[in-house]
Parts: structure tokens; sequence; C-alpha cells
């Protein structure tokens, strides 16, 4: 499977001025792959994936998934493709604070009318064991450290059994050790045959690619590597 965007721009009115903040945006994305984005702050990078994630409209260009242009598509054509095929991880977490890590991830599920009312739990279950969470499971966000939060937004982001999987800064508050459980936790969901795109400002992070793009002055520029992957 693909995921492809072709000249994407993006203007937003400010002040009665026209910011142009993604210029010309073009990239590929293959199932099993981790694509980076790497980019500055104000870079455009969470621009892109609310794009992506549908969640913002573009001002022009393509977005392919399976040969549709997903632009051409319905409010709720949308609204159902983002629900059945993608997960995000956001950068803040985005969990509830009066609700146990398990919760957290079975709210995901309601919009799940594949998985019965009597699975869910079980469902819950495996996902919360699948990202080392299970003993953790009756926690409540803020009893649990910053690289468990984040744990807990990537089982919620995976349970859907998701095959585009967004994540906005994974990484961004945690330590080293946390930092690579996390991405190992990536790399198996992509070696499952997902599409994981990940905006980082992470070195590390870029190591755990297929492909790293760089996003500035408004355009994606693959960038060359070297053979230095860590996995
Ligand atoms: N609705 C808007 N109106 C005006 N300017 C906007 C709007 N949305 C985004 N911007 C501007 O577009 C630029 C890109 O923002 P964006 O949040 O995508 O950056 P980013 O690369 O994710 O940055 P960071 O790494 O700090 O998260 C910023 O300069 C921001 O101020
Ligand atoms: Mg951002």
């Amino acid at each position: 499977m693909k995921l492809e965007l072709k000249n994407i721009k993006k203007n937003v009115l400010f002040n009665n001025q026209q910011i142009s903040i993604l210029k010309d945006v073009s990239m590929t994305c293959q199932s099993g792959q981790i694509v980076v984005i790497v980019g500055e702050s104000g870079s455009g990078k969470s621009t892109l994936l609310n794009i992506m994630s549908t969640l913002d409209d573009a001002t022009a260009g393509e977005y392919l998934w399976k040969g549709n242009n997903i632009f051409s598509f319905s409010k709720k054509k949308q609204e159902s493709f983002l629900a059945n095929n993608i997960g995000i991880v956001f950068q803040q977490y985005n969990l509830i604070n009066d609700m146990p890590a398990d919760d957290n991830v079975k709210i995901a599920l309601y919009v799940n009318s594949e998985v019965k009312k009597r699975d869910r739990d079980k469902k819950v279950d495996e996902v919360l064991d699948k990202v080392g969470l299970y003993d953790r499971k009756k926690h409540l966000p803020n009893t649990l450290s910053g690289g468990e939060q984040q744990r807990v937004a990537i089982a919620r982001a995976i349970i859907n059994n998701p095959d585009i999987v967004f994540a906005d800064e994974p990484t961004g508050n945690v330590d080293r050790d946390n930092e690579e459980h996390i991405l190992n936790i990536i790399r198996e969901i992509a070696n499952q045959g997902k599409i994981v795109v990940i905006v980082t400002h992470s070195e590390v992070v870029k190591t755990f690619a297929d492909k790293v793009y760089r996003l500035s002055d408004g355009r994606l520029i693959e960038e060359t590597r070297s053979e230095e992957k860590l996995r």
C-alpha cells in the first residue's frame, strides 16, 4: 500500500495577509516503512501531519491512498478514512487525566463497530501488553512517567489496527532509554506492514527511519543518508 502527497500547498490568512506555510510538498510512503520528517520549529511539520490526518485542509495538491485522492472525498468519507485507517500519537499525549490507562485506550474502540463490546477489555489488555504496560493499566496518567504516558498514547493509536500511524514528536519528553523502547515499538508496528510517519527534532529517531525528509522553506527534501541504521 502506498500513501502519496503531491504538490501540497497550505496558505493561511493572518492579519489580512496570506502566509504560505507549505509551498510544495511531495512525498511517498510505502507499507512497512518508517518515514521521518525533520524540520525546525515553525517549519510546518504539525500543519503537514494535520493535513495528512484530514484534521486540516490543504490549499492545493493531491493526497493519494490506494489510488484515491482523499481531498476529493466528502467530509463524511474523510472522517471514515480517519477512523478506519489512521492512528495518531499526539505530541502532548492527549490522555484524559481522570481515566486509568486502560480506559484511555478503550475510548478508541467506541468508534470501531467491528470490535464487540464484550471483546473490548481483552483487546485493551492485548495492546497494553504489546507496549509493556499491562501491569500499569489501572494507573491514572499523572501516576505514569512521560515515557509510559507516551506508550499509552501509542496503544490508543494502534488498537484499531490502522494502516497508517502518524506520530508528532513521539519521544519528545523521554530519556534515551525510553526513546529506544518507544522506537522499538514503532519499528514493530511498521514491520506489521503499516506506514509510520514521524515528525521530530531527534537525531536518534532519524536512525530508525527508512526514509528521512527535511521540511524547510515550505518544501520537503529527501535526505540522502549513509548506511548507519541502528536496527
Ligand atoms: N492558523 C494559522 N494562522 C497563522 N499562522 C499559522 C497558523 N497555523 C500555523 N501557523 C504558522 O505556521 C508555521 C508552522 O507551524 P507548525 O505548528 O506546523 O510548525 P512545526 O514545524 O510543527 O513547529 P514545532 O516544531 O515548534 O512544533 C508557524 O510559524 C505558525 O505560526
Ligand atoms: Mg509541531
